[in-house]
């Protein structure tokens, strides 16, 4: 943990700079390792999403975003910019909490809304990458020099009871990363939050809405392939982390969409027999040609499906913001 001061301006108290640490490389360590064995020898074959998410996984992501096909970011940045205000206003927060801040880049707009209603005092962005958060805390620090800025190192799952909360938050989690969770860890993780929150503290959660099916593989199987590119980094991360040798080659990228569940999903294939080790687990991986790897769900959501699970966590809808196509929503609840 550090702790350090910046410059006051005269006659100012000296904006702070804190960063907590609840999830420590061990820990990282200890998880993936846990993951791995569980998901390679499970049937069928599973390996959850935030290993995509290397320097050359977060690089990936950052070029899905910009892709024709990938609506889903931009498309959350257009509702952020014409209702941020509304969403500060609605809100009346001290502090902006973040969960899984990343680089912090869309949360300026939130921070500048919630800047210019008064009020906002604090910023805390919270990540499973320290170096994340660090860069986007220097970042920070010199555009919102009077912002206090307390990030946190922690697994949302795990420590969202022990997140610091400097005044009344709002607390966001953006860019439909809910939609990672099956739904019994979301049913979980939801009632976690509203149990974390105090009573007048609101939740601001952006999700990807169910639309055209086309629509939505095309975004998860892009014509350049980089999402293919994204998916199978999975392999490379097992590679180097745990002393692999999977051929990154022998898989193909899938997306699909799973109407039952109203899910996309993303596997990797083997296009041949596999047989390979992790080293480091003392592992044998053993695929069929043919037989898949499930890399992640990203859920899509209806209005009438979110709202429920929101009001049985504790959480009760206030407003709901989208696009006029109706693609994305921001949906604000309070505790
Ligand atoms: C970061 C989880 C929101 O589900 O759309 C993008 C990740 N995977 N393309 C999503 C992702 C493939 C993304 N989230």
């Amino acid at each position: 943990m550090t702790d350090t001061s910046a410059d006051a301006a005269p006659g100012r108290a000296a904006a702070r700079l804190h960063l907590d640490v609840f999830l420590t490389p061990a820990d990282l360590r200890a998880g993936l390792e846990a993951d791995a064995r569980a998901g390679l020898t499970a049937t069928p074959k599973w390996l959850p999403p935030k290993y995509f998410y290397d320097e050359r996984g977060s690089r990936l992501f950052e070029e899905i975003t910009r892709l024709p096909e990938y609506y889903p970011t931009r498309t959350e940045h257009a509702i952020l910019v014409a209702s941020s205000d509304e969403i500060a206003a609605a809100a009346d927060a001290e502090a902006l909490l973040e969960l899984g801040s990343g680089s912090s880049e869309k949360t300026r707009m939130l921070l500048d809304a919630m800047t210019r209603s008064g009020g906002l005092s604090a910023y805390v962005p919270v990540d499973v990458s320290a170096s994340a958060l660090e860069d986007a805390m220097a970042g920070l620090r010199r555009d919102y020099p009077a912002l206090d800025l307390h990030g946190a190192v922690a697994d949302f799952d795990h420590h969202l009871d022990r997140l610091p909360a400097p005044g009344r938050r709002l607390v966001a989690l953006l860019g439909g990363t809910l939609g990672n969770y099956p739904p019994e860890r979301r049913r979980v993780f939801l009632g976690k939050l509203a149990a974390a929150m105090q009573p007048g503290e609101s939740f601001l959660l952006g999700i990807d809405l169910v639309k055209d099916p086309d629509r939505l593989v095309a975004a998860y199987d892009d014509m350049a392939g980089v999402t293919a590119e994204f998916n199978r980094n999975v392999i490379a991360v097992l590679n180097r982390e745990l002393d692999g040798d999977l051929l990154p080659d022998d898989f193909e990228h899938v997306a699909l969409w799973d109407a039952e569940h109203e899910w996309i999903e993303m596997r990797l294939r083997a296009r041949r027999p596999v047989h390979a080790t992790l080293a480091a687990l003392d592992l044998t991986v053993d695929l069929d040609a043919g037989e898949e790897i499930r890399t992640e769900i990203s859920a899509k959501f209806r209005r009438e499906r979110i709202e429920p699970e929101l009001t049985a966590a504790g959480l009760r809808p206030e407003r709901w913001w989208t696009d006029p196509a109706g693609d994305f929503a921001l949906a604000l609840a309070r505790r």
